[in-house]
């Protein structure tokens, strides 16, 4: 079909916000298979692994360079007790997990293990206390176990599990979805809980005391458009005394359209693919919301709107544990995580950490796996394209999106960011969301004089391609040819893909 046309124009000259390289994070929960056979196999299994954890899993994270995981959940997070994971393996006590299918929770991956996990993969720490079930002397005294650097009987226990030295711990979340799976709390009891966990769950890791090291405090937020949680925890924030602090208040949006999830991720056409695209957009709308009732309480942006909840919730494949929220992942996730990364990079001024959900074989995840198989999805290769992202400086584009309309639906039919990384070099993205028609795009990089450009783009012959265990590269990025004059740049940009362009000068 013959190509539409687009023209961005990029101002070098500008410069934004930082795009914070935490929005490239990710949520690991006791969920499914997400931990269990999908980053924890054992010592003694037949899978390479190292201290019992998957070396095929952590190689291709180590490749995202993903800045931060937060764990242990989720709703799991508010009914777990930091003790039954700690110590030696077969003295462990088996307990359950009630959220996700009430299966039994062996605790054989605990506080250890997946230090030892952040530690392989090169990444930061996010933990999210128990609020609803445990309480703030417990939530301190893992943070004690974890960061005491003098010999208190916590940090010789931490030695004695293998690990002397102190742990660093980027983040800790205080509960999870209080208003919901983490125990139905009103905006003002969660508050109140919140001014406490605040206050007596402290960091003891010296090298955490000050500066950029110091661990960040993240609040529960909403998880919708409602603006009473976010008026009641920053008004509160806004006249809080010396005592307490947040640093962040967390922000949960599933593109899901329907609840229960009933859409597939897998064999399924134009129609539901510009469904799900046309309620992921949504995200922008949210968090404007809720940002317009930060800059009101705090006009200085200092506590960061974090979306450590977001990706795509479908019907479980069938076959599977309905608990164990299983699905496939296909070119319309790569679109859809695209889209969302550039909402983000777009509030890089408030949006400074986010979390897609999950990590491993649950819901929109990087990796599948099946016993030693191991399969990379579309989403993961959108998180690969764009590490040039992370921490670069946002420079603004602007373009005529124009439209794509299908039935009662219409979307705008591109989308683009661009950003400057700390060696000068400009990156492009663009997502042409037509399934259909491919775009010429036409970039003015005002100010920059192009001495060189590459590409690479990720499309697949229909939308809902996915990668399996048999076909594992169905859908991966292949280069793209790009051309340049002066300070103009041009691309075809595939139907229905993600492309990204680092151009030098
Ligand atoms: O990611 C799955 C679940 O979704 C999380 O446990 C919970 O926080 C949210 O409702």
């Amino acid at each position: 079909m013959a190509a539409d046309k687009a023209q961005l124009s990029v101002d070098v000259s500008k410069s934004g916000p930082k795009i914070d390289r935490n929005i490239f994070g990710q949520f690991a929960e006791h969920l499914g298979h997400g931990i269990y056979e999908g980053v924890w196999v054992g010592p003694d299994s037949d899978i390479p692994n190292t201290r019992g954890i998957r070396n095929d899993v952590v190689a291709a994270l180590r490749e995202l360079k993903v800045p931060n995981v937060r764990w242990p959940g989720g709703c799991f997070a508010d009914e777990y007790h930091w003790r039954k994971g700690i110590g030696p393996a077969d003295k462990r006590a088996a307990t359950l997990n009630p959220n996700w299918g009430g299966v039994i929770e062996p605790n054989t991956f605990g506080t250890d293990e997946f230090m030892d996990f952040i530690h392989q993969i090169g990444s930061q720490a996010y933990l999210s206390v128990n609020v609803g079930t445990g309480s703030p002397q417990e939530a301190a005294e893992w943070l004690e176990y974890l960061t005491a650097a003098q010999p208190t009987a916590l940090a010789k226990e931490r030695a004695a599990n293998g690990h002397p030295a102190p742990y660093e711990i980027g983040f800790l979340g205080i509960g999870n979805e209080s208003w919901a799976c983490g125990g139905n709390m009103t905006p003002d009891y969660y508050l109140d809980q919140l001014k406490i966990y605040s206050r007596f769950v402290r960091n003891f890791n010296p090298a955490q005391q000050q500066g950029e090291h110091q661990m960040l405090k993240i609040a529960v937020g909403p998880g919708d458009a409602g603006t009473e949680w976010t008026e009641t925890i920053m008004r509160a924030y806004k006249h809080r005394q010396w005592s307490w602090d947040i640093n962040g208040l967390s922000l949960h949006s599933y593109t899901v359209v329907k609840w229960p999830p009933a859409y597939a991720s897998v064999g399924f056409g134009i129609d539901e693919y510009s469904r799900i695209l046309k309620s992921t957009l949504d995200m922008e709308s949210l968090i404007g919301k809720q940002s317009a009732v930060m800059d009101k309480y705090d006009p200085e942006k200092k506590v960061a709107l974090v979306v450590d909840e977001w990706g795509a919730w479908y019907a479980p494949l069938p076959g599977t544990n309905p608990g164990f929220l299983s699905q496939q992942n296909s070119l319309r996730d790569a679109i859809l995580a695209a889209l969302n990364l550039n909402i983000f990079a777009r509030h890089a001024d408030r949006v400074r950490m986010a979390n897609i959900a999950q990590m491993v074989n649950v819901l929109q995840a990087m990796i599948l796996t099946d016993k030693e198989k191991m399969v990379l999805t579309p989403t993961y290769h959108v998180f690969r394209m764009y590490v040039p992202f992370q921490d670069a400086t946002f420079v603004p584009v602007s373009f005529d999106a124009g439209t794509y309309t299908h039935g009662d639906i219409t979307l705008p039919r591109i989308d683009a960011i661009a950003a400057k990384d700390k060696s000068g070099k400009l990156w492009l993205e663009v997502t042409n969301i037509d399934p259909e028609r491919p775009v010429d795009i036409e970039a003015y990089l005002t100010g920059m004089d192009i001495r060189s450009a590459a590409g690479e783009m990720l499309t697949a012959p229909k939308v809902d391609s996915v990668n399996t265990f048999d076909a594992p590269n169905a859908v991966a990025p292949k280069p793209v040819a790009v051309k340049y004059q002066g300070s103009k740049l041009m691309v075809t940009v595939a139907p229905k893909s993600v492309t990204v362009i680092s151009v030098g000068q």
